[in-house]
């Protein structure tokens, strides 16, 4: 059941942007989610706050609820692949992490040949020295998921690809753990695969980031959301794929496509406004992301979440 236009229009007064709450701990803002930290844990907020190319434009009706939850989801799926950090979920936008030390880099694992991946194969680029060959087809298939790792750019800048080879001269992680996280990520990319086809879906590309508890490796952050991931419908793929037509996406790739088209902006200068009823059909999407991929009904109840998130958190005792 999707949600009516009418439920997200009234919540659009209600979003959550920001948080301050200084009990929870030292506070690190991100684009997405308010970090707080106390001693060896997290308590990861993640707001309704949309990025795009690296900045933060508007907010969403509930899309911190939607990504949050969805991140949950896949944690459980997954923990047989590679142990993951929640410890507790004591709201539909806030995980309690064990906190890690992160890797540098981001692991991001490809099944199909599209995005920022094509643009470059199609200008002759090779920046993960992939040795790809020549004559693909834009949105094909790879016969087995590649990783093309990136450098994790502060806010306002964006992520260097880099080779494996480049990872390790640079040191970036230890052979040990590069050797071990490429295993988790293609592991977890498997996992997502498998679910996502049942759902009816292509599992197209994502990305994780890991970092070590002690020696342990664990997987961090969000995953397998549409804000880390590319989705597309599977029904009439190959059809789409030999007549040159783009794929039907459920993923952050409709904004980057309305930004380029419509506004003309792809990351550089002032980012543009974002009208209500666009921020409406974006939450939408993400409401579609989340029901396909779980197959469960998304409930939101209209209201301020900023209220709710502090009573929830006070009722976790964390507050
Ligand atoms: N368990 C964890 N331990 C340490 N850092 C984490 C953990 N989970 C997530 N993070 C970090 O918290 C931040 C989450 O906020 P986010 O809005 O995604 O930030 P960014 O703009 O850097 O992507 C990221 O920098 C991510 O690397
Ligand atoms: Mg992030």
């Amino acid at each position: 059941m999707p949600v009516s236009d009418q439920t997200l229009h009234q919540q659009l007064a209600h979003t959550l942007s920001t948080t301050d709450f200084p009990a929870l701990g030292e506070k690190y803002q991100g684009k997405v989610r308010d970090t707080y930290r106390q001693g060896d844990r997290l308590v990861l907020i993640t707001t309704d706050r949309l990025s795009a190319f690296d900045h933060v434009l508007t907010t969403l009706p509930f899309k911190g609820d939607l990504l949050n939850t969805l991140a949950s989801f896949w944690f459980k799926k997954t923990a047989h692949v590679v142990k993951n950090h929640v410890l507790d979920v004591p709201d539909p936008c806030v995980t309690v992490a064990r906190r890690a030390e992160p890797f540098a880099i981001e692991f991001v694992v490809r099944g199909y040949l599209t995005g920022s991946l094509w643009r470059d194969y199609e200008a002759a680029r090779d920046p993960y020295g992939l040795a790809l060959p020549p004559g693909l087809k834009k949105d094909s298939k790879f016969p087995t998921p590649i990783l093309t790792p990136s450098t994790k750019a502060p806010i306002g800048t964006h992520d260097e690809p880099l080779s494996e080879a480049q990872v390790l001269e640079r040191k970036l992680v230890s052979p040990r753990d590069w050797q071990r996280a490429k295993e988790a990520a293609l592991g977890l990319f498997a996992e997502g695969t498998k679910q996502a086809a049942a759902q009816g879906l292509i599992f197209v590309d994502t990305k994780y980031e890991f970092g070590r508890i002690g020696d342990e490796l664990v997987v961090i952050d969000e995953m397998h959301t549409p804000d880390s991931s590319r989705f597309w419908r599977a029904q009439g793929y190959e059809e789409r794929l030999s007549k040159g037509e783009g794929q039907v996406m459920l993923d952050k790739e409709n904004l980057r496509q309305w930004l380029i088209q419509e506004r003309g902006f792809s990351g550089h200068g002032t980012p543009p406004a974002i009208p209500d009823d666009v921020r409406v059909s974006l939450s939408q999407k993400y409401v579609t992301a989340f029901e396909t991929i779980t197959g469960a009904a998304f409930n939101p109840a209209v209201g301020s979440v900023a209220a709710r998130l502090e009573k929830n958190l006070r009722a976790a005792r964390l507050l």
